[in-house]
């Protein structure tokens, strides 16, 4: 028996510091650099997938467009405040300027709560305005309740809308398209975009699992989406997902943050920056990126 008092104290100690290491991370931000290229295989109805590194660490050639992307806020549960965003928007701009500022949806978690959402992303536009750069933003699967999301928040929104933008660099012309969440009830997926151009297209879209839906000849050559938080708690066999999400395809495939080629699409997904329900991360910190485009 006294064998086994030791076991159970070593035992509770590493639940106490595993729960106090949820509630501490969730007030981390990383700010990372994603070079995003070109696919180079051709867009197969199969999914084939193959993971790409964030960035090659070099900063030499620059990129044909540059934006701030972020997603998830769940602004009820976000302890990355909007202000701290905005700092980082600043700091992202001031040493190169940004083509655009994107959110990639989840405003709050609960409809109930969305003017802590509203009150975020105003910020954040605010922020935008003073700096002279286009915010855009798509609907996220917990914004499917919300109404005029994107006025109330003051940012443009890309649901089944394109923009054009010429790049700096080349002067390319690159499309920037969105498409919207139906929300996880009654979940309709879209089988094409709604933009019809011969130049690059960029495709915003919360939920990942899009692109497996997307005709092989409708699909865009980048992407850009959140959904999946990191997994938010990572837990051993990847948990997380197998048991708890199994609705969500590509992270049984083992698609979950980062930079992949999927099926001749690079696609882009970040770890976002609030947590779905009570501020708990572990091995998944808030995320911003600055997602460097070259065509
Ligand atoms: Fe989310």
């Amino acid at each position: 028996m006294d064998k086994i008092y030791p076991v159970i104290t070593v035992l509770a100690v590493l639940i106490l510091v595993y729960i106090l290491w949820c509630l501490i991370e969730p007030f981390f931000l990383v700010l990372d650099r994603a070079e995003i290229k070109r696919s180079s295989s051709d867009k197969v109805p199969e999914v084939k997938i193959k993971k790409i590194p964030l960035n090659t660490g070099s900063t030499a050639g620059k990129p044909d467009l540059r934006f701030f992307f972020f997603s998830d806020i769940h602004a009820e549960w976000c302890p990355v405040t909007s202000k701290r965003l905005c700092k980082a928007i600043r700091n992202a701009h001031n040493q190169s300027p940004l083509d655009a500022v994107i959110f990639g949806g989840d405003t709050v978690t609960n409809a109930h709560n969305e003017n802590f959402g509203y009150r975020y992303l105003s910020a954040v536009s605010a922020c935008c305005k003073e700096l002279g750069i286009p915010f855009y933003g798509v609907s996220g699967n917990h914004d499917s309740k919300l109404i005029n999301c994107s006025e109330r928040s003051g940012f443009t929104s890309l649901d089944n809308r394109s923009v054009t933008m010429a790049s700096h660099v080349s002067g390319t012309d690159i499309v920037i398209t969105g498409l919207p969440d139906s929300g996880r009830k009654n979940r309709v997926w879209q089988t094409k975009m709604q933009c019809e151009n011969n130049a690059p297209v960029i495709l915003v879209v919360h939920d990942p699992d899009a692109i497996i839906h997307l005709d092989p000849d409708s699909r865009p050559d980048y992407m850009l989406s959140g959904h999946l938080h990191g997994g938010q708690m990572k837990f051993p066999f990847r948990i997380e997902f197998t048991l708890l999400k199994k609705s969500d395809k590509l992270p049984q495939m083992g698609v979950v943050q980062g930079i992949y080629d999927i099926s001749g699409t690079t696609v882009f997904i970040s770890r976002g920056i609030g947590c779905g329900v009570f501020p708990f991360r572990f091995l998944s910190v808030p995320e911003a990126t600055v997602a460097e485009i070259y065509l």
